[in-house]
């Protein structure tokens, strides 16, 4: 007797919606994927009941005839590839042609849908229910489709009961939705819950859209967010080295090939509990990629507090033919050929873009003015391990174009719908006049350091404004005042900031003061432990640790780093080895160093209670200034904050 038969199709349908279709935002992305793959301008999207009554997704695109419309039923069917080759270089959104069908299996759908195009006469509408279709009939409709999901799941009971509480389900697809707003800015995209619009984003203006996309991009991320946190631009256009490993090694010439990365990251100390706020596309897709969340943190190294995650709305725009998106069902995750070298190269991008943000001669674009009052110590090297310069270089004019998707066809211009006193759209430079201008009537007050001419930037970095000098609180925060407000300084953490930079700098070249121990000690370990060390004493001798071997499993101390003080080179050696146990992912030389230097600089930076003198101050408050990344202690903890103005005349309620 013959058990094994082939499934039929609505089945077959159904196991694939199982993969396809999780919950109700799962049908919403696959729709607004289709719309955008269909050159839409405009979409709106509906849901009722968290997506389980109602998911409408209606879009002015192309459209499909009938014979289309029927075909996108069946199971991979699609119009965006045809040939293997073509899955190597997919610059639409959908290609795997499974979405239509499976959502159609598992809900009552409508498809009502009109070709463009004047000779189009009519459109057809097609019912479809748990797969099965009930009818099909011409029908009047604009062009452009809608497609109606009902009852999502009515007709498998168990995935239905997995689905969360409708304001779980509803928050995915909110969420969902900003994703898309933020990618696509030059899309009318309006959202409607409940019958209650949500967003409604009018589109941006076509040929405007490349200049523009910077600014559109914030405007869209000030609706979505509003003005809350401090957010740095991101644009670098690079090319990097993506010849295969075979063709390196058979001695063929380097492959260079564009990669762009553009965005808005949060500036130094901005940060969140969780990576909600975390956002990254690549090729305008948004994506759940290991590599790039750890280039992000990378980047943020000892500026970001354990357990915080960087806030970031970023694009990297890269040729299709360097990612696959075809490993994962819903298209969520992608991998690129050289995993490696993007993961360096964004995090060297959003290093820069960090360091040139807290950087205030560079923010001034006055370097050259004061390169000669630059100390030494600012002088870095590039750091550890990171890649060597060739394998980024700048765009030039006749490189090859990057490779930009961009399905809309005729977006118009931006201008937010909102009520027009919505504290959100509130500009602040409207809202508070000169608030961030330096005035020429400023007290004259002793200064514990003025820069030599006012910064009326809007939204200057703290440590590039005039800051006069106030006194003490609780002997550890240093008061100043600024034209914007009262700035506090933790002596402590600016400390720690500037010694983490002075000791990094001296081990990234290879200086790292080392102190010979009275009496050198042994230390015996296990197999695994000394074999861990024994692959990283090269390292070690960089940093000053004198390590070295003195049998199979044991080791010999004689010399430490000198700002280590106060620890028993064994009991060193042992913490040491607990950090690179649960470092847990391949530690680079820099992360080593990092780490060691983050956690003794603390111990030696001035305690809270350390009375400092005017004259210290002066000196911390510059070496601060010339630090890297000043804004944060080496953990992550702010090392300047500020109360504005705005926010004083609120507590005294001078204003409302
Ligand atoms: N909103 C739409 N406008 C125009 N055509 C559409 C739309 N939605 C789906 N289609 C057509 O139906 C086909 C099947 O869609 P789908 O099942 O999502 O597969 P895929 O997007 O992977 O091709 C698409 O290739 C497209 O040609
Ligand atoms: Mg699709």
């Amino acid at each position: 007797m013959n058990r094994v038969k082939l499934l039929s199709e609505q089945v077959a349908n159904q196991i694939a919606a199982g993969e396809v279709i999780e919950r109700p935002v799962s049908v919403v992305k696959e729709l607004v994927e289709n719309a955008i793959d269909a050159q839409s301008t405009r979409i709106t999207v509906e849901i009722t009941g968290g997506g389980r009554t109602l998911i409408r997704v209606s879009d002015d695109g192309i459209g499909m005839s009938e014979g289309d419309a029927l075909m996108s039923l069946e199971r991979h069917a699609t119009s965006k590839i045809q040939k293997t080759e073509d899955l190597a270089k997919i610059s639409t959104m959908g290609f795997r042609g499974e979405a239509i069908p499976s959502i159609a299996s598992v809900s009552r759908m409508t498809i009502l849908t009109r070709e463009r195009g004047d000779d189009v006469l009519e459109g057809c509408e097609i019912s479809i229910s748990g797969g099965k279709i009930l009818s099909v009939k011409a029908a009047g409709a604009p062009a452009g489709t809608t497609i109606e999901v009902r009852n999502l799941f009515f007709n498998l009971p168990a995935r239905r009961k997995f689905l969360k509480s409708e304001e779980t389900e509803r928050g995915h697809i909110q969420h969902y939705i900003t994703l898309v707003a933020m990618a696509y800015p030059g899309l009318a995209l309006t959202y409607i819950q409940d019958g209650k619009t949500i967003f409604q984003f009018p589109a941006g203006k076509a040929d405007e859209l490349e200049s523009m996309r910077m600014k559109l991009l914030k405007e869209r991320m000030r609706l979505l967010y509003g003005t809350g946190d401090d957010l740095i631009e991101v644009n670098n256009s690079i090319q990097y080295d993506s010849t295969p490993d075979e063709d390196i090694s058979a001695g063929l010439p380097a492959q260079m090939v564009p990669l762009k990365l553009w965005g808005l990251i949060g500036a130094p100390g901005v940060s969140r509990s969780s990576r909600d706020r975390q956002h990254l596309f690549v090729n305008m897709r948004p994506v759940d990629n290991k590599g790039l969340n750890y280039a992000l943190l990378d980047a943020y190294q000892n500026a970001l507090m354990k357990g915080r995650y960087p806030v970031c709305c970023l694009f990297l725009v890269l040729d299709p033919s360097e990612v696959d998106v075809n490993i994962h069902p819903a298209k969520r995750e992608v991998k690129f050929h050289k995993e490696a070298a993007i993961r360096r190269i964004v995090s060297r991008i959003l290093r820069t873009a960090l360091e040139d943000y807290s950087d205030p001669f560079k923010c001034n674009e006055r370097k050259e003015l004061l390169d000669e009052s630059k100390p030494e110590q600012n002088t870095v090297q590039p750091p550890l391990d990171l890649p060597s310069k060739p394998e980024m270089k700048p765009v030039e004019t006749n490189a090859p174009k990057v490779f930009e998707y961009r399905p809309y066809t005729q977006p118009l211009p931006f201008s937010p719908v909102r009520a027009k006193n919505d504290p959100i759209q509130t500009d602040r430079k409207t809202v508070y006049p000169g608030q961030y201008h330096v005035s020429s009537q400023a007290p004259e007050v002793e200064c514990a350091e003025i820069r030599p001419e006012p910064v009326p930037l809007t939204n200057a970095p703290l440590l590039t404004v005039p800051l006069r000098f106030l006194g003490v609180l609780n002997k550890l925060y240093l008061l100043f005042e600024s034209d914007r407000g009262l700035v506090l300084v933790d002596q402590h953490a600016a400390h720690e900031r500037v010694l983490f930079e002075r000791l990094m700098s001296q081990a990234e070249q290879g200086k790292a003061e080392s102190q010979q121990l009275l009496l050198s000690e042994t230390v015996e370990l296990g197999m695994r432990d000394a074999s861990l060390i024994r692959e990283k004493l090269p390292v070690f001798h960089r940093l000053g640790i004198g390590l070295h071997e003195f049998g199979e499993r044991t080791f010999l101390i004689d010399s430490l780093p000198s700002f280590i003080k106060g620890i028993s080179a064994k009991k060193f050696i042992l913490d040491l080895l607990d950090d690179l146990r649960a470092a847990g992912r391949e530690l680079t030389q820099a992360d080593m160093a990092e780490e060691l230097i983050a956690s003794h600089s603390c111990r030696l930076a001035v305690k809270a209670n350390d009375i400092v003198n005017r004259e210290e101050i002066d000196h911390l408050m510059d070496d601060l200034r010339h630090c890297r990344m000043p804004y944060t202690c080496p953990h992550g903890r702010p090392t300047i904050i500020e109360i504005s103005q705005r926010d004083l005349e609120k507590k005294f309620r001078r204003v409302l």
